[in-house]
């Protein structure tokens, strides 16, 4: 079902006006559809449903609490990769043995606070973490499960940044330093292997890498249970791709269809880790224009949300739909979205006020005339959207608002100069 759609030349979200949305809470603001963070949620579940996974949401994607209490309703776990994740996961209530938890610098403080919380598994990046967890959970006196997270080498084909399956960068571990940790595991009496992870990137947008990457994964499965291991889960990761521009991506059936006869082979139990895939294009970011500013050599739609509100395509030159609230068209759809020619479109750049060239939404986009306030949406901004977002500028961070059942709630309001401040000493 599509949740953000055009009536009468207005965008909606689940029938609620976006332009009414906007005008009650100010802009910059994130809104949010609950019905799509459900279905999404409930899409991916089905896709998988075969194998009867673990999903653990990567909260990274977004944190606020009113999102993860949806999805924890929804039945799902977190995949989380901090402290701070932590607290907020189980702030919204979730089972921490559905807690995994990744990243290659948790702290002793983290550890400890996750040896206390009782979480599933620690997701282990390198030999020394690990020596820290046994060290940790000896002096704690309790159990410690945990995945190896591999680094098998295989090409996510997405931006470098965020590629993290390839040896040239600080993720996971090599299968040959894995199975040495094998070995030493054998000798920690409180540490556990119970599972194996991995996580090649994202956004991924074909089911290849997955096919690759677990097709290595089983050989060493298969290595480390001659080794007497007792590896009773696969976590595949998250990055399953979504639709910015449109018709990009790999549907959620491809990615299954690769997936799980592998978890079949396996005799494992999955966890999956989906973030993108179930909020990103569940919210819009709105923003209203302040000026329309010609320069000789371009033409520049300002806005008043700024690459602090949305870092995406600053950081990773990455594309989101931009398209006019109010408007007789719907936004167009793939390849049409870099058509000049359609209905008198003006080829524009899409900015905002942040003291940085890299501040921008869009280059070269065609868009229909739009003029001072006017209100624009950038959508699929619910991923990686408000958890990127920053005070760059001294700007206050945007509201949040969940559209559900048919009307606004605010779930985060807008920051406040006060609110930036008042933590601060002289
Ligand atoms: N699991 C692990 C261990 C991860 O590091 C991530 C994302 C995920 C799962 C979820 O990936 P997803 O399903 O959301 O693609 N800021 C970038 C994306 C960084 C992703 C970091 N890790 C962006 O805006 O595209």
């Amino acid at each position: 079902m599509e949740h953000f759609a055009y009536q009468d030349g207005l965008l909606f979200c689940d029938g609620v006006s976006i332009a009414e949305v906007s005008q009650q809470y100010g802009t910059p603001i994130y809104i949010y559809s609950e019905h799509a963070i459900r279905d999404n949620f409930r899409a991916f579940s089905d896709a998988f449903a075969e194998v009867n996974p673990l999903i653990c949401y990567a909260l990274k994607a977004n944190y606020s609490l009113a999102v993860c209490k949806i999805l924890r309703e929804e039945g799902a776990g977190f995949d989380i990769v901090s402290g701070g994740e932590l607290f907020r996961a189980l702030k919204a209530g979730a089972d921490p043995k559905k807690i995994c938890y990744a990243g290659v610098g948790k702290t002793r403080s983290e550890i400890e606070y996750a040896l206390n919380s009782g979480i599933l598994m620690f997701n282990v990046e390198s030999g020394a973490e690990l020596d820290r967890i046994s060290a940790i959970a000896s002096n704690l006196g309790t159990r410690a499960d945990l995945a190896l997270r591999l680094n098998p080498d295989v090409d996510p084909h997405t931006h470098k940044y965020t590629t993290t399956g390839k040896k040239w960068t600080k993720f996971g571990i090599g299968f040959d330093a894995a199975a040495g940790l094998v070995q030493r595991i054998k000798d920690m009496p409180l540490v556990h292997l119970v599972g194996l992870h991995v996580h090649l990137g994202s956004p991924i947008n074909s089911p290849e890498p997955y096919r690759r990457a677990l097709d290595l994964m089983l050989d060493f499965l298969e290595s480390c249970r001659e080794q007497g291991a007792q590896i009773e889960w696969l976590d595949v990761g998250g990055g399953y791709g979504i639709e910015y521009k449109g018709g990009e991506t790999a549907d959620l059936a491809d990615f299954a269809q690769a997936i799980i006869p592998a978890v079949k082979r396996s005799g494992c139990r999955a966890i999956l880790e989906p973030g993108r895939c179930i909020v990103g294009n569940a919210a819009v970011l709105v923003t209203r224009v302040q000026y329309v500013k010609e320069t000789g050599e371009k033409k520049f739609v300002i806005c008043d949300a700024g690459m602090n509100d949305l870092i995406r395509p600053a950081l990773y030159d990455s594309y989101h739909r931009v398209w006019p609230v109010s408007s007789a068209e719907p936004v167009p759809y793939g390849a049409e979205a870099l058509d000049a020619k359609t209905g008198g479109r003006v080829v524009v750049d899409i900015a905002g006020p942040v003291c940085e060239s890299a501040d921008f939404f869009a280059k070269d986009r065609p868009l229909p005339p739009v003029r001072q306030d006017d209100l624009l949406a950038v959508f699929s901004a619910g991923a990686y959207g408000y958890s990127m977002s920053s005070n760059y500028n001294s700007r206050p961070r945007a509201c949040e608002v969940m559209i559900s059942g048919g009307s606004a709630r605010l779930i985060r309001p807008r920051e406040s100069h006060e609110q930036m401040v008042a933590d601060e000493r002289f």
